[in-house]
Formats: C-alpha cells, structure tokens, sequence
C-alpha cells in the first residue's frame, strides 16, 4: 500500500511527528511505501465565504489545499496525526478538514466517491493522563471518516506533553512500529470487529488493544 502520514502539530520534531514517523518505519517493514507531510510546511488557508463559492462554482481559495487532496487521494492510507489542542485537533488538521466541504459542496458525490474505502487512521498524542482526553477530537475525526464513508481502520493515542517525549517512550515506540507493521492486517481485523484502538499510557505501561 502506499501510505501517507499527516502531521498536524506546528512542532516539527515534536510527539505527533514522532508517533507518525514510528508507525510509517513499521509501515516500511512491511513492505508499505510511505510519504510524510507537515501540514504547518503548507499553506493551508481558513474557509472564507463559501456561498460566493457555490455562486461562481470554484473555490476561490488559493493555496496548497488541492495539491494536499492530491496527495490523500494518491495514497491508499491516510494517518492524521494531531495532538490534543483545547480539546480538539490542532488548528492546522481543523482548517484541512474543514475545506472538505469546499470539495463536498462543488464536486457532491464524486469526492464522496473517490474517498470512499480510502483507509485511515489517527495518531494523537496529548498531556492528559486519563485516556478519554481525545475523546472529542476522535468524536470529530471519526464522524468525518463516517461521513465521508471512508474505511477508519484504527487508533492510537499516547500521553505526552514534553518536545519528543513518545521518541523516548518505548511504550509508545513498540505500539506505533507495530500498528503501522499490521496495517494490511487491520483491514481483515476491521471487517470483523470494527476499528482497532491502541490506547496506552506510559504512566502505566498498560497497552490496551480493542475493537471499538
Ligand atoms: C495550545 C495547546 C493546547 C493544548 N490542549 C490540550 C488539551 O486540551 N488536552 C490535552 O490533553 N493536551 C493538550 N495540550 C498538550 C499537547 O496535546 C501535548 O503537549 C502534545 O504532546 C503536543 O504534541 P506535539 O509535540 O506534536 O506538538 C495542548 C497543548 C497546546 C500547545
């Protein structure tokens, strides 16, 4: 598969860079072809007044937007990794997710169409110690993939707050190498039980692995 790792923190040597470039090296080892991209190396500008849009048919927002979905639509699985931000994804991820809509709104179902079955998951690490401090940003992502019917294969959140601290987490090391390491097997894992989650804490060192 050609995989490519979205990296939606502005700290580019921080955890979410760490945690994508982790699952890419386990993706590599077996066999997968990777790419990595900062978000914050794009230009990637907020949705303005979408109705003047829809009037003239085009989006009138120029900037790095349509070589990005290029490049999600080139690929054959997506990982989206943001940290934790009030909550949420970063404004980085926020602003790219949200101008699908631009795409929604002047191709309808044909970009529907052609992000259908595309695989993704998200990667996030955040300071929280408890593990429900992604829950809204997961509630937001994988209602996305819903929407978009796209085929969310999976998980992985890690506690972290210092500058590449999950880089000297071998908790977090081990489960990232071996989530991008089973990618093609998710798919199966997936059909069967629904989307995996790899939840663990390196308080604890107590990896979780579910089907959600
Ligand atoms: C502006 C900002 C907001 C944050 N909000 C949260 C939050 O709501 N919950 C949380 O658990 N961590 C939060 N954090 C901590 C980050 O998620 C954490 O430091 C993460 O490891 C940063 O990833 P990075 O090194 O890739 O930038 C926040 C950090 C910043 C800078």
């Amino acid at each position: 598969m050609k995989v490519l790792g979205l990296v939606g923190s502005g700290r580019k040597d921080g955890n979410t860079n760490h945690l994508i470039e982790t699952i890419l090296e386990g993706a590599r080892s077996s066999g997968h072809t990777t790419k990595k991209i900062h978000l914050s190396e794009m230009t990637i500008l907020p949705i303005g007044d979408c109705t003047v849009c829809w009037k003239i048919g085009y989006c009138q927002i120029e900037d790095d937007f349509n070589p990005l979905m290029q490049e999600v639509l080139f690929h054959d699985c997506v990982i989206f990794g943001t940290p934790v931000y009030w909550l949420g994804p970063s404004a980085q991820m926020k602003t790219f997710l949200d101008r699908w809509v631009c795409k929604i709104n002047l191709e309808g179902d044909s970009f529907r169409n052609k992000m259908r079955g595309k695989k993704c998951l998200i990667a996030t690490p955040h300071q929280d110690e408890k593990l429900t401090g992604a829950e809204y940003l997961f509630s937001i992502m994988e209602r996305t993939f819903e929407y978009m019917e796209m085929a969310y294969l999976g998980k992985i959140q890690t506690v972290a707050w210092r500058r590449s601290e999950v880089s000297r987490d071998k908790t977090a090391q081990k489960y990232a190498f071996e989530l991008g390491g089973r990618l093609s097997e998710l798919q199966y894992i997936r059909r069967a039980t629904g989307a995996v989650t790899f939840n663990f804490s390196n308080q604890t060192d107590a990896p979780k692995q579910s089907g959600a």
